[in-house]
């Protein structure tokens, strides 16, 4: 199997819509730039919300006129139609469609049911068909739902085969509470990669309890390449109580190097971009790594 990982820094999105201090584009964008000249494969640059669901994600639109040039690829989130609308207008080529599990996560979430939802990514993503821009999905809750309680691996497997008829470009299984562990992670991906293949697949974990890391382990043996991390350790979901931040990108980068993959990414930037993300939020707490990390890849001036 490749060694090739590709990390989506997803701090600018999932970390910032969550914060009480709610930042500016320009800094939100410094953010980003921070990110790419650490070499990321991808950034999550913002998302096309209502304003009033999210107020920290407002002003996504300025930030996409702005992105660095770069060869990065610069993803949104979107709930709905009218987000992919604004996201194909600003130039965005890879929007992030959300479901979750359960019908009462939707619902707070993006104000619908599952059945509602399932027609409308039918819909963006059959519109998706004639542009250039890419539709993924993210499958939310698929381990856990704070309101409904467990996922079983079944209804996840049966979401993942739908949205992937459908024509999803790809599904990101996300723990959005971060309640997995790493021997569900391992089995569920393992099923997934056996049928559809790991390009088709990628993780997306929350470190709420600890088993970030782990659980990025355990897909990485299951045969995923593709994670989702945040810088600095950011993130959560203002509507599902209990997610915290996501599984650290200085983390998950150093644990993969040290095991022989290889990511891309070099660390004395990404570094930098956490220390960034720390200054700008005042919360963000850092990898878990940090401190040593510091020792070895130490601030140059
Ligand atoms: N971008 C910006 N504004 C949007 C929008 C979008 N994608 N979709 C709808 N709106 C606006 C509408 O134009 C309307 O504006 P108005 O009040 O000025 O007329 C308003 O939002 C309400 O529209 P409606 O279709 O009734 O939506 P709603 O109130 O049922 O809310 C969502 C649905 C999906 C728009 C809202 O819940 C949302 O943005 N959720 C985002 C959740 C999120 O980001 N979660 C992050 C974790 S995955
Ligand atoms: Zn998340």
């Amino acid at each position: 199997m490749s060694k090739q990982i590709f990390i989506n820094d997803v701090g600018p999105r999932d970390g910032l819509q969550n914060q009480t201090q709610v930042l500016m584009p320009q800094q939100r964008l410094q953010l980003i730039h921070s990110l790419t000249m650490a070499g990321l494969d991808g950034v999550e640059v913002g998302a096309f919300v209502s304003p009033k669901a999210v107020p920290a994600m407002a002003g996504t639109d300025e930030i996409c006129q702005q992105l660095p040039d770069t060869n990065c690829n610069y993803s949104a989130l979107i709930p709905n139609m009218k987000g992919f609308e604004l996201a194909q207008k600003n130039g965005i080529k890879l929007a992030s469609l959300v479901i979750a599990t359960s019908n009462s996560m939707n619902e707070r979430n993006i104000r619908m049911d599952n059945s509602h939802t399932l027609t409308m990514i039918k819909e963006v993503i059959a519109a998706s068909k004639s542009t250039e821009v890419e539709v993924q999905v993210y499958l939310a809750t698929a381990f856990e739902c704070p309101f409904e309680g467990l996922t079983s691996s079944e209804e996840v497997i049966d979401m993942a085969a739908a949205l992937l008829e459908m024509g999803a470009s790809r599904i990101v299984i996300a723990d959005t509470i971060g309640a997995g562990d790493p021997q569900a992670v391992n089995s569920l991906m393992c099923d997934l990669v056996k049928q559809y293949g790991s390009d088709n697949f990628a993780c997306h974990f929350h470190d709420t309890r600890a088993m970030g890391l782990a659980n990025v382990y355990a897909a990485l043996e299951a045969g995923v390449r593709r994670f989702d991390a945040s810088i600095a350790g950011l993130g959560g979901c203002p509507f599902a109580p209990g997610a915290s931040g996501n599984v650290a990108t200085e983390d998950v980068v150093m644990m993969c190097e040290q095991m022989g993959y290889q990511t891309g990414i070099d660390m004395t930037a990404l570094l930098n971009a956490s220390d960034l993300a720390i200054d700008l939020t005042k919360t963000a707490r850092g990898g878990n790594a940090k401190t040593w990390l510091r020792k070895q890849y130490p601030i140059i001036n």
